[in-house]
């Protein structure tokens, strides 16, 4: 983990002005302050979602919540004893304080590593948002955060005709960008970024994952979207050959965001 200094952002975007104008999920003691759930996006697949959203179990179980972590729907799972193992389930499970039944931390799961939608078409099912909602809201009585892991970026489709941007405006859950640093990055990041004020949901806070550990301009890069990304940058992890979600833990900035 490095450190960070508080963000200093430059005038924003006029699309980031209803960032704060959606209620949020609060919990009303205070030892559990803050959102009672959270949406993990990303600026891709694979750029440390699932790091993140395991960190952000280990900080809430240490800040004394009990939690447990969701991931609604997930491709590429391989078949075992009992049904579909997905890594990325089996991850936060193990991040999480609470075990919850596996149906309600993982509603869909598919064999092939593809786009939701298609792994869905494939095996002749529909994955039903209200579904994944219910789900959550059972999650939510178990414990006192519930951590939802979403699919690739923040658009990536469900079915026909909806995304994985539609789920979490069903869940209304404050959400966590994840921004795997690499070339590229801001470009996807001030997308999704504008994708989540344009539908009035709150981006509670931003991570940089370092997922190169030799990114040309790294600082430059860092500080182009602290400059721009207005919601608050909850940490910058390091590149680690075996990434430790605990160690992560350790370095996320948990107290922004509860603020409003
Ligand atoms: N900071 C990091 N340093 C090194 N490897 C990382 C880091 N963050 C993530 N990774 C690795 O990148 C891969 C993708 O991370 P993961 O959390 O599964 O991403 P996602 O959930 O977005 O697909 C994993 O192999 C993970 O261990
Ligand atoms: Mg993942």
């Amino acid at each position: 983990m490095e450190n960070i200094a508080d963000s200093s952002p430059l005038t924003p975007h006029p699309s980031y002005t209803n960032f704060h104008a959606t209620r949020r999920v609060e919990s009303r003691n205070p030892a559990q302050a803050g959102p009672k759930g959270l949406f993990v996006t990303g600026t891709d697949t694979g750029v440390g979602k699932t790091l993140i959203s395991c960190a952000l179990l280990h900080a809430f179980t240490a800040a004394g919540n009990s939690t447990v972590g969701m991931k609604p729907v997930a491709a590429g799972c391989v078949p075992g004893q009992g049904g579909l193992h997905c890594e990325d389930v089996e991850s936060l499970q193990r991040a999480s304080s609470v075990r919850a039944p596996r149906e309600l931390v993982n509603p869909y799961a598919f064999a092939p590593p593809v786009a939701p939608h298609v792994a869905a078409a494939e095996a002749g099912v529909t994955i039903d948002l209200k579904h994944i909602r219910h789900a959550y809201l059972a999650l939510a009585e178990l414990a006192d955060k519930v951590v939802v892991e979403g699919v690739g970026g923040f658009r990536v489709p469900l079915d026909e005709f909806s995304d994985t941007a539609d789920l979490a405006q069903l869940l209304d859950l404050p959400i966590v960008l994840v921004v795997g640093m690499r070339l590229g990055c801001l470009s996807h990041a001030m997308l999704t970024v504008e994708a989540i004020a344009a539908r009035g949901l709150t981006l509670a806070g931003w991570v940089a994952n370092r997922i190169e550990p030799d990114m040309e301009r790294f600082d430059a890069n860092l500080e182009a979207l602290r400059q721009r990304i207005v919601a608050p940058l909850l940490g910058v992890v390091a590149f680690a050959p075996q990434p430790d979600a605990v160690r992560v833990a350790r370095g996320l900035l948990l107290p922004l965001l509860s603020q409003p």
